[in-house]
């Protein structure tokens, strides 16, 4: 009896030792075909992961291949190049798992394709589309472009999860993946709150993992200055500190505290190249002409009234905004926007543009000056003059100009690119007028609104409510739009604003897991996607978030 109780806890030990791999994850991969014989894949720690030498952006992702299977399964792969692999009969040596890109559509002559070739030349052209496949010889990831291979390990990591133990089985199976959109955006505000430099690293992590392309970078506010601009330099230093924070939902109390920060040129810079590295675009707003109370604090003459004005200790939308009718402002944002080209290679350079008030510009002689020496009808096209000029001005560069939906009122300029958030009414009309358009209506994709009905229950959002199930609804490409106009769609996005959200582990639990709603609507087409499976596949996901202490919302409305 006791041999047997021994042989049983043994047994489960070495059972336990053995990874469960799945490939239900987020988002779900569009195709995926399990052998039906059952068979699986051994791999075994220090099993080695190779890619063709010469290639840098391969072998950054090799890297991060093995630190992602470290951090989440405590399991061991080795990056080396060129390392063959022979598979003699069940028994691979050399590389378990290869790194690969797929031959350029047409340089595969039909005749005398090996397996491989053939598998490869189904590949569609998307940069991000990729093939993951298990057999016999172990794990190939092939992709049209770098970036699609590594979004082949985002899923090859996520089917692991984080049992490693010392060999992790992994299934035979052959996924092909590409994602519907182009545009697959998050945003984050650090101008309301500042965040250090290590979690928008963590934030990107966190994006890559859900296949995500473009981190919207909101780093300008009334509350705020948070951009280092080199030739203003008391820009940052003065215009990023408040004296104080309103408590509540502008109770009318104040915290007495100062608070600030900023991010110098070479944080920025430091991040640009982490995020590349994970095939992910940094767009950089600095909002225009509104939410500029950090910039008029330090320089007043640019307001319409003079001033003073101080760093915002409030939250809302401040009336003052930058004078329209001064030559000064656009030499100013000229300079700013130099600087930011300088350290931002996007080619997408957002300018905000919304809840810009046009009070000051009524009453203000130069405002009212500019108007009728351009011969303007009313202020709405005054901030289109400003808008088209910044246009011109990042045209000039080889940058595209994105604004949010305020930005059609007076008349979009040609170039741009609208980002809808008042609904999908802005994006509509932006399609219909052959602009290019991100979706991120409020109802939907707000996540510093809550996500649960019980907003006592939560920590603090905005208000609102938008639980995971309204996010995963999102459809962003209207039925009214025709299929031509569809075009314009460039893909949806989730912005997270932080009034109300002062630390990492706040701002995760915002994001986590409306991320994973949003990221399948990214990735899948409409009609493969299922509330259901989603939830189910969902626990997989939360066990990678409590190994890596990502903070998330635990309960899904
Ligand atoms: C916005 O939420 N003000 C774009
Ligand atoms: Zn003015």
């Amino acid at each position: 009896m006791k041999k047997l109780f021994t042989f049983i806890c043994v047994a489960l030990m070495v059972m336990g030792s053995w990874a469960q791999v799945s490939y239900d994850v987020i988002p779900q991969p569009r195709s995926v075909q399990l052998n039906p014989n059952g068979e699986v894949y051994v791999l075994s720690q220090q099993a080695v992961v190779t890619w063709v030498s010469g290639n840098e952006k391969m072998a950054s992702n090799a890297l991060l291949l093995s630190e992602y299977l470290q951090a989440d399964a405590q399991f061991t792969v080795v990056p080396q190049a060129d390392v063959k692999r022979s598979a003699k009969k069940g028994a691979p040596v050399g590389a378990a798992i290869t790194l690969c890109l797929a031959p350029a559509k047409g340089n595969v002559a039909k005749k005398g394709k090996s397996a491989a070739q053939k598998r490869q030349s189904s590949l569609s052209d998307n940069p991000d589309a990729y093939q993951l496949t298990v057999d016999q010889n172990g794990v190939t990831i092939i992709g049209v472009t770098e970036e699609g291979v590594f979004r082949g390990i985002q899923t090859l990591r996520k089917a692991i999860g984080t049992q490693g133990g010392a060999q992790i089985e992994l299934p035979y199976v052959t996924i092909q993946d590409e994602p519907r959109f182009s545009y697959r955006g998050v945003h984050f505000d650090t101008a309301r709150h500042f965040f250090p430099v290590d979690f928008i690293k963590t934030f990107i992590d966190i994006m890559a993992l859900h296949g995500c392309n473009q981190f919207h970078w909101h780093l300008t506010e009334d509350q705020g200055w948070r951009f280092e601009v080199k030739s203003m330099p008391k820009l940052a230093q003065k215009g990023s500190v408040r004296k104080q924070t309103v408590l509540g939902r502008n109770a009318g109390i104040y915290d007495g505290q100062p608070y600030g920060g900023y991010y110098t040129q070479e944080d920025c810079r430091e991040i640009v190249a982490y995020a590349a590295k994970r095939y992910i675009n940094v767009i950089p707003e600095i909002d225009l002409p509104g939410h500029m109370l950090g910039a008029l604090h330090v320089y007043p003459e640019l307001g319409c009234t003079g001033g003073p004005y101080e760093v915002w200790p409030t939250w809302g939308v401040s009336e003052d905004v930058l004078c329209a009718g001064n030559p000064k402002t656009l030499d100013f944002l000229k300079r700013v926007y130099d600087e930011l080209c300088e350290v931002f290679p996007s080619k997408l350079i957002h300018i905000g543009g919304d809840e810009s008030p046009r009070v000051r510009w009524k009453h203000c002689p130069k405002c009212q000056a500019k108007m009728k020496e351009l011969g303007l009808k009313n202020e709405a096209e005054l901030q289109t003059y400003i808008n088209k000029e910044m246009d011109k001005h990042l045209t000039a560069k080889g940058r595209t100009l994105i604004g949010w939906d305020e930005t059609l009122e007076g008349g979009l300029s040609e170039n741009g690119i609208v980002m809808s958030w008042r609904g999908m009414k802005g994006g509509i009309e932006a399609a219909r007028q052959h602009h290019r358009v991100i979706m991120t209506p409020t109802d939907y994709c707000y996540i510093d609104y809550y996500q649960l009905k019980d907003d006592w229950a939560q920590p603090h959002g905005i208000g609102g409510y938008v639980p995971v199930s309204k996010v995963y609804s999102l459809e962003p490409v209207p039925s009214e739009l025709t299929e031509e106009e569809a075009q314009y769609i460039l893909g949806p996005q989730v912005n997270l604003w932080t009034e109300y959200v002062g630390f990492p582990e706040h701002a995760m639990y915002m994001l986590l897991p409306r991320l994973d709603a949003i990221s399948e609507v990214q990735w899948l087409p409409k009609e493969q996607k299922n509330y259901e499976t989603f939830k189910q596949r969902l626990g997989r996901m939360e066990q990678l978030y409590d190994r890596l202490g990502y903070k998330y919302c635990h309960k899904t409305e």
